[in-house]
């Protein structure tokens, strides 16, 4: 790639040929203002705040869209631009509601930040009187018409980031409005609520309910960790208010999800409210009775070595750290032999002379065969990859017996007697890829065989950590029926406890390592509380094979420890303490800026 040179308020800059103008300035650390601009998507020219004097020109021009092109000459802060900046700023504050002090973004919003750098200390026009009605029906942010500035970072984002087109302007000059759809409202609508708005939005138009009018920008600290709730292994901030969680938010330069995070990612996952378990217990005939960490370890150790290793299980969540499957590995695989063992939420078989795919992978294949899962339910930044593929042109064919929600994005939906048809589309691609789950029968497999060599697979496991799981063998089938002992490794699912409580022989000594009480907790004879994924650090290994890196932004609540802390434990009071495979994690914490 070719560079060029201009010149920015006297300063030599260097810039790579087709970049604008702005990030030409801000690769040298030059600040130009902007409001309708953000880094993660494409430029728009909206708003005019960032208008700049360029030599040749004969009028001022927007940074962010113009180019940079040899020997050109730019001012950033000349009197005419400053003049400029300040009449686009004194005509968007004569628009709408923006007193500041009954805002909830107020200290964090970028158009009062302009206000105060550009000296707007009273209002030179009218103000515009009308009031709109506010959409609150989201479940977890609204949406204020009032305090819009109609920069379209929503539209976009809703558009380019997620796939979804739900956002778009209505009608036009000083009528032009936000609407979602066809003008209805946003819980009407086809809004799936990821919040990806909310986080690009520049003022307090778009804002989530749950933090607002929680703190003050200045007072938050946020730690870089990853999310938990499915496969994908999602990067994101947890933003913090003197010790208490005040919301999840975008990572932006996470390298597996790029800032995007799904309603569960975002939202859900702090609204997880089953009572928690908070010390070592023991069944003692139907009551549970606290015992300290060491009598329950030592319970534990016991019982696990006078068990014949035939009759004894392992039962793993896939939502734990590496180290600690390393540990659940060197414990029950290694030394105890355990001869039964399996996953809470199960696996789905991989292809393994086909060319391994990742999500970056989906934007730039040109077909995909989407079988046996939903990403749309299960792990849905990728049903926005998707998504975002069949924008730019891929074609998108479903196959399953019951057609899933991106279907309505698919040129066909095929049932598995007509797999073949997706097949043979798809050898006809260039880059194809199939992303598959653990719906795919044993027939298909074998017809989606006949893909291997000519596309990428990209298998969508069930829990976060599944490939290290299988990695380590802990992949067998487990009958709870047959287990003399059975150590459970519950971690956060949600749902499955029921079921599993219930395959239980009831002759069975069953250990359960878990963060919430459940049916399971309930059977189980010795409770060992774990931290949840927001209180413990260490790494897991998502469904691609990126290794994400999970800091604690908590301590461990009660006397629950990390899932590897337990297994750490445990292995030393089995006398396993000094084997070189049981390096543990330090307490570790990113912060971001
Ligand atoms: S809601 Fe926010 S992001 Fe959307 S157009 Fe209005 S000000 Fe811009
Ligand atoms: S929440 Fe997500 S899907 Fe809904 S409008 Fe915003 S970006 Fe679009
Ligand atoms: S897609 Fe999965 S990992 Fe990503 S934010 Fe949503 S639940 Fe979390
Ligand atoms: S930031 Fe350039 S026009 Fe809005």
């Amino acid at each position: 790639m070719g560079t060029v040179t201009i010149t920015i308020n006297g300063q030599k800059v260097s810039a790579h040929a087709g970049q604008t103008v702005l990030e030409a300035a801000r690769g040298a650390g030059i600040d130009i203002p902007t409001l309708c601009h953000h880094p993660a998507l494409a430029p728009a020219g909206a708003c005019r705040v960032c208008l700049v004097e360029v030599s040749g020109q004969r009028t001022l021009q927007p940074a962010c869209t113009f180019p940079a092109t040899e020997r050109m000459e730019v001012q950033t802060e000349s009197a005419k631009v400053v003049a400029a900046r300040r009449f686009v700023l004194e005509l968007i504050f004569s628009e709408r509601n923006h007193f500041c002090m009954t805002c909830p973004m107020s200290g964090d919003c970028q158009l009062q930040e302009l206000g105060y750098r550009y000296g707007l200390d009273h209002w030179v026009y009218p103000t515009y009187e009308h009031r709109f009605a506010v959409d609150a029906s989201p479940a977890h942010h609204l949406l204020d018409h009032n305090r819009c500035v109609l920069c379209r970072r929503c539209v976009r984002a809703c558009a380019e980031l997620v796939g979804n087109h739900t956002l778009d302007l209505r009608q036009r000059g000083a009528q032009t409005m936000l609407c979602a759809d066809m003008d209805v409202p946003l819980a009407e609508s086809t809004c799936v609520g990821c919040g990806t708005c909310v986080e690009v939005c520049p003022t307090g138009a778009l804002i989530e309910k749950r933090s607002a009018f929680m703190a003050r920008p200045a007072e938050l600290e946020r730690i870089a960790t990853t999310c938990s709730q499915c496969s994908l292994g999602c990067g994101l901030n947890v933003a913090m208010h003197r010790g208490q969680v005040l919301r999840l938010e975008s990572l932006w330069e996470a390298p597996v999800n790029r800032g995007l995070l799904c309603r569960r990612g975002r939202f859900e996952a702090l609204e997880d409210h089953r009572p928690r378990i908070l010390a070592p217990m023991l069944n003692d005939g139907g009551e549970r009775l606290p015992v300290s960490w060491e009598k329950a370890l030592a319970e534990a150790a016991a019982r696990l070595q006078a068990t014949d290793p035939l009759r004894l299980g392992l039962m793993a969540s896939t939502r734990m750290t590496n180290e600690a499957l390393m540990l659940a590995k060197k414990i029950f695989l290694d030394t105890l032999n355990a001869g039964q063992r399996g996953m809470v939420d199960g696996v789905c078989a991989t292809f393994p002379t086909a060319e391994r795919g990742r999500l970056a992978d989906l934007c730039a294949s040109d077909a995909i065969l989407l079988a046996g899962t939903d990403p749309s339910a299960d792990q849905p930044v990728a049903a926005f990859l998707i998504k975002r593929a069949v924008d730019r042109g891929a074609r998108l064919i479903t196959a399953g017996k019951r057609p899933g929600e991106l279907a309505a994005f698919a040129e066909m939906h095929v049932v598995p007697r007509q797999l073949e048809v997706a097949v043979d589309a798809l050898l006809a691609a260039a880059r194809p890829m199939v992303v598959y789950g653990s719906g795919l029968k044993k027939a298909d497999r074998r017809t989606l065989q006949r893909l291997a060599g000519r596309a990428r697979f990209l298998a969508l496991q069930p829990g976060v950590n599944t490939r290290t799981a299988s990695a380590v063998d802990v992949n067998g089938t487990l009958e709870p029926t047959g287990c003399d002992t059975l150590f459970v490794i519950a971690g956060e699912e949600n749902g499955t406890m029921e079921a599993l409580a219930a395959g239980i022989d009831r002759r069975s000594f069953v250990i359960a390592q878990a963060c919430y009480d459940s049916p399971l907790a309930a059977r189980a004879d010795l409770l060992l509380p774990m931290a949840t994924w927001l209180e413990r650090s260490g790494t897991l290994t998502n469904t691609e094979g990126s290794l994400c890196r999970a800091h604690a932004a908590l301590p461990p609540s009660g006397q629950s420890r990390p899932d590897w802390d337990i297994l750490g434990r445990l292995a030393e009071t089995l006398g396993l303490e000094d084997d070189p495979g049981l390096k543990r994690p330090e307490r570790r914490t990113r912060r971001t800026p």
